[in-house]
């Protein structure tokens, strides 16, 4: 049995992931409300919003709004995702701490999520990534799909681990391995993390689960086997992909 990490790293997603899934639109105030709530628990690393097109994801349109809210807490980090340049200016205005850039493992993903093949979005990646690090801001990067495609089925691990590669090249100082529909287990986190984290330093990896069958919690501690210390959850168990289907919510964080 391998060792396994004294401490691990939280990553709340819920009011990025969590809410972008939400079909009705929810109050400013009930989202700063719920991120305030979870910095003071404890949380230091919160993904608070996200700045891409309101007409793919309308529920993050007011992303702005919610980070000129947030009041800063000590010890706690506020990111957004960003997918292309215009998010980022949108983000570096906002005032956003981090920013994190989020590619695909499977092609029919990418088109439906991104609307990019994988190269486009890793040629969309350069710019966003150089201009954030310009501006001292860190980039972590999010790879869906990395056990398997709602479109595609099964992928290769191989081609998480390229991608991976890609990510870190351009500047991400952290790569997030997203089983986007929630169907991994133990043995197929396994198979994905003796590619990956051979290829990897795995001080770079973080894991994120979505519960769809209930198995987040065991590919977590299988994940913990292979050294990955950060973790990502959203409060509640909430969150889906709105290009996904099949998606159900992240692990809860409280559990
Ligand atoms: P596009 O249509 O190809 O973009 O979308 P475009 O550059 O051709 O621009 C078209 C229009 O979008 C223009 O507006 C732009 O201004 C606007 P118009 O002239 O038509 O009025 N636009 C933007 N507006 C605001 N912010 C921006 C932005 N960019 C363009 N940043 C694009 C390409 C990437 C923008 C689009 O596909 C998009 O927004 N996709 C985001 C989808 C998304 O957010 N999915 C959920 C997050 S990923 C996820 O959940 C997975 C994860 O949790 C890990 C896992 O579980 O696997 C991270
Ligand atoms: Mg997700």
């Amino acid at each position: 049995m391998s060792t396994l990490p004294n401490s691990v790293s939280i990553v709340e997603v819920g009011p990025r992931d969590g809410l972008q899934n939400e079909p009705l639109a929810i109050a400013l105030q009930d989202k700063v409300d719920l991120i305030h709530g979870l910095a003071n628990a404890g949380l230091q690393r919160i993904e608070a919003g996200s700045f891409v097109s309101p007409k793919w994801v309308p529920q993050m349109a007011d992303s702005s709004a919610v980070f000129a809210s947030l009041t800063q807490q000590l010890d706690t980090r506020y990111s957004a995702l960003t997918p292309n340049m215009q998010g980022l200016e949108a983000a570096l205005e906002a005032g956003v701490q981090e920013v994190a850039v989020f590619a695909a493992a499977s092609e029919s993903f990418s088109q439906k999520n991104i609307n990019c093949s994988i190269s486009e979005s890793i040629e969309r990646f350069k710019p966003v990534v150089n201009h954030a690090l310009e501006n001292r801001i860190n980039v972590r990067a999010y790879i869906s799909c990395v056990v398997g495609c709602p479109y595609e089925g099964t992928i290769a691990p191989q081609a998480v681990a390229d991608i991976s590669e890609l990510l870190i090249e351009l500047g991400c100082y952290e790569v997030s391995l997203g089983d986007t529909i929630g169907i991994g287990t133990a043995g197929s986190i396994a198979t994905l993390l003796d590619v990956v984290a051979n290829r990897i330093e795995v001080d770079k990896l973080a894991i994120h689960c979505h519960d769809t069958y209930g198995q987040a919690l065991s590919n977590i501690y299988a994940s913990l086997q292979y050294g990955i210390q950060t973790i990502d959850s959203s409060v509640a168990g909430l969150g889906g992909c709105p290009y996904a289907p099949g998606a159900s919510g992240n692990v809860a964080t409280e559990d």
